[in-house]
């Protein structure tokens, strides 16, 4: 079954409801070969004559409780938006308190500048200009909304979670959370929103990524203090004619999460205050390896399970952690020199949760990037973990 542009997306799902010829074209034959729904679900359904069928849920009775009676639906992007903190901290600056180089910092990490939040600048502050702006580009209204989802690794209210904050600022009350997967937890929401939407669980979903990471970082580290910034970006997503949303490969290497962390962690902090304020600690090498190891591979795979080749891609966004990792994950995929590839982290930083879609947003309003253009968006970073999908820019 075809669905739409992202080909393989809609693949081997038998969406409709038994009976429903539309729905699964091998319906009349009895040949479900290559649909999801397994042999015993089918025949469990036949038995349950007022029944519906649908991705192995059957409900045994009518009537069909709630919206999750339709076929599968196409995932879209709507809109996107941004928020960049006011205050930019070039190499200089960063160079009064640590012992490093302007030179190096551009060489080693690719930065120039980075933007830094004033406390005014919350996580919710720019959580929800960043919304309003993805909401304006969809042409909706917040009360659109059913969902609004966070990604954030520095909230520092985790018992008020952003989500909330966020939607009591645009003057709604929906399904809201917050969620931290670190530097691929925008992609890890996508994943989720889109699968909601497939699912006819909600209409419309805000995924947001924001971080104040200068809140967290050591400014003398040698190690941190040039990389980590502030920011935010959102999408929203909703459904269309075609999908535009693929499906997200994801996973950990959790056995190495030891090589990003913040320390002390807050329990050690509370315990004896000498230890000095929490900070984002990294063995650099080790992370940079892995990447170089693990993200190409997991690019590879978003990709085919777009059902599209790697010669299909228009614009490749990774997380935008440093400019070394980026070029080095060009080569690996043997990305065509017309591929237009997200460098957002010369004037951002790495922004964590919210570098990709800053990154994205950035490439569209720069005009390197248009509507329409297929994009393989791939987080990675803290956990350690990673998410990769196809997506149809908006
Ligand atoms: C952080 C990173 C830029 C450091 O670069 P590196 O080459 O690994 O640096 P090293 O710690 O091995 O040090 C190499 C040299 O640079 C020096 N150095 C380290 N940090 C420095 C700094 N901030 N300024 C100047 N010199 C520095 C070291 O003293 C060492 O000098 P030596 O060769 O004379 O002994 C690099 O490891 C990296 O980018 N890792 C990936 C991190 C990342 O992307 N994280 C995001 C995950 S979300």
């Amino acid at each position: 079954m075809e669905d739409g542009r992202l080909s393989g997306v809609g693949r081997a799902e038998c969406a409709g409801e038994i009976g429903d010829p539309e729905a699964c074209p091998d319906q009349d034959e009895g040949d479900h070969d290559g649909c999801e729904v397994a042999p015993q679900q089918r025949r469990a359904a036949a038995v349950a004559t007022a029944g519906v069928l649908r991705h192995g849920a059957i409900f045994a009775a009518a009537p069909i409780i709630g919206k999750n009676a339709g076929p599968m639906r196409a995932p879209i992007l709507e809109g996107i938006g941004a928020y960049r903190p006011h205050r930019v901290v070039d190499n200089a600056e960063v160079c009064q308190w640590l012992d490093s180089t302007d030179e190096w910092i551009r060489e080693r990490s690719g930065i120039r500048t980075r933007r830094w939040a004033s406390p005014e600048e919350t996580h919710a502050m720019m959580g929800t200009a960043a919304a309003r702006e993805a909401l304006e580009r969809a042409g909706l209204e917040p009360e659109d909304l059913d969902m609004v989802m966070v990604a954030t690794c520095t909230s520092t209210q985790p018992i008020w979670p952003v989500a909330h904050q966020v939607s009591a600022s645009l003057g709604i009350e929906p399904a809201a959370m917050d969620l931290n997967v670190t530097c691929a937890g925008f992609c890890y929401g996508l994943g989720l929103a889109r699968d909601l939407i497939r699912g006819g669980t909600v209409d419309h979903v805000l995924v947001i990524g924001v971080e104040r990471l200068s809140d967290i970082t050591d400014r003398t580290d040698r190690g941190t203090a040039f990389i980590f910034a502030d920011g935010a970006g959102a999408v929203v997503i909703g459904s269309g004619s075609e999908t535009g949303v693929g499906p997200p490969v994801w996973g950990s290497s959790a056995k190495r999460g030891e090589t990003l962390l913040l320390s002390p962690s807050y329990a050690e902090f509370i315990a004896d205050k000498d230890l000095g304020k929490p900070s984002i600690r990294m063995q650099g090498r080790r992370v940079f390896h892995w990447a170089g190891e693990t993200i190409p591979s997991v690019a590879r795979a978003a990709v085919e399970a777009a059902g599209m080749q790697m010669g299909d891609i228009d614009v490749f966004v990774p997380h935008q952690a440093n400019q070394r990792i980026t070029d080095l994950l060009v080569r690996s995929l043997g990305l065509d020199d017309d591929v237009v590839v997200g460098q957002d982290i010369v004037d951002s930083g790495n922004t964590s949760s919210a570098s990709i879609p800053l990154a994205v947003h950035r490439l569209l309003a720069d005009g390197k990037a248009h509507s329409g253009d297929v994009a393989l968006l791939i987080g990675f970073g803290g956990g350690l973990s990673f998410c990769g999908q196809v997506v149809v820019l908006p």
